[in-house]
């Protein structure tokens, strides 16, 4: 097969998208490389339709990554994941609209494109936790316990670009990172960014039943094939705070001879079995429909 991929400078040297690459050599196919923010892209000429079996972005939001990808689904190229449901998860605002609009449990999201605008959210919802809607890495995720607190925090917040608030789900510290490549979820315990202390080493655990079938879910509703997640264990059970199109899947065993199998799959234009993927872009209902399937073998399948 002949494959793009779009891998941003700061990936360059990682061992998610290099290994990958490196594994669809060594299994005989020809792999492109485009770097999105290192290059100067002549966008007119950029995709020539037939080209390439498919494309796959691993990119970082805010670059040229995902249009360069949009540009090569409007040429009708298979691209992975779905450069719609990319769109549908970099943006946490809309993600949130999304999820919530199709009954995934994600905490009431507000949205600020001016930090002064949180001053608006009712004391009810504090503790708050405010972040940028195209955030990563746990980069600018603050806590905070009260209304008070707001005023020292806008110089920090602003420039951060569009920012969304939500009520602190109670946890014990610890993120549960889920991990969705083909048919196979995996997941990881790891320490919350807002628990630094919290005395806490990752490591992979076993996968719920109800975890389990709430990322078939996730990647029903919006599309994607190679997702993660981020729950937290709330009170009321699992909550989504985040969704990730092409996570790192660490502690993911083989994760690289995975990720490319399923790439290769995807180029096929096979899509896995346990999620249904009507993907955000059809009509309510479909996804759901999709999802009540997927959760069934998802469960079935859980350790
Ligand atoms: N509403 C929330 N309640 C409690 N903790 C949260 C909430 N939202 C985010 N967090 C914590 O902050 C971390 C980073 O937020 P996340 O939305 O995953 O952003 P990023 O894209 O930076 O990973 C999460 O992994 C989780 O531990
Ligand atoms: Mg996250």
């Amino acid at each position: 097969m002949k494959l793009c991929f779009l891998v941003e400078e700061n990936y360059r040297y990682d061992g998610m998208p290099v290994e990958v690459i490196r594994r669809l050599h060594a299994w005989g196919h020809q792999v492109d490389v485009l770097r999105p923010g290192g290059s100067l892209h002549r966008m007119t000429e950029v995709v020539r339709a037939g080209s390439h079996d498919a494309w796959v972005l691993k990119t970082v939001s805010g670059g040229p990554g995902l249009t360069l990808l949009e540009a090569a689904a409007s040429a009708g190229m298979t691209t992975v994941n779905d450069a719609r449901s990319i769109r549908g998860v970099r943006d946490k605002a809309l993600a949130a609209a999304i999820g919530r609009s199709r009954g995934l449990p994600m905490p009431t999201t507000y949205a600020a494109a001016r930090p002064e605008l949180l001053a608006e959210i009712p004391e009810s919802d504090y503790p708050l936790v405010v972040k940028p809607a195209d955030g990563s890495s746990g980069r600018a995720v603050h806590l905070l316990a009260a209304p008070d607190r707001l005023p020292a925090l806008l110089p920090v917040l602003r420039g951060e670009g569009l920012l969304i608030a939500q009520p602190y789900v109670p946890n014990a510290g610890v993120d549960i990172k889920v991990y969705c490549v083909g048919d196979d979820f995996h997941a990881t315990e790891r320490r919350s960014p807002l628990h630094p202390d919290h005395p806490h080493r990752e490591r992979r655990v076993p996968l719920s039943r109800e975890v389990a079938a709430l990322a078939a879910q996730v990647g029903a509703v919006y599309g994607l094939d190679l997702y993660g997640l981020d729950v937290l264990l709330g009170p009321d059970g699992p909550v989504v705070v985040d969704v990730n199109d092409f996570p790192s899947f660490r502690q993911v065993p083989d994760a690289a001879s995975r990720v490319a199998s399923a790439v290769l799959a995807l180029a096929a234009g096979e899509r896995p079995s346990v999620v249904g993927h009507a993907g955000w872009a059809s009509p309510p209902g479909a996804g759901e429909r999709a999802a009540a399937g997927a959760m069934a073998v998802a469960a079935g399948d859980a350790l």
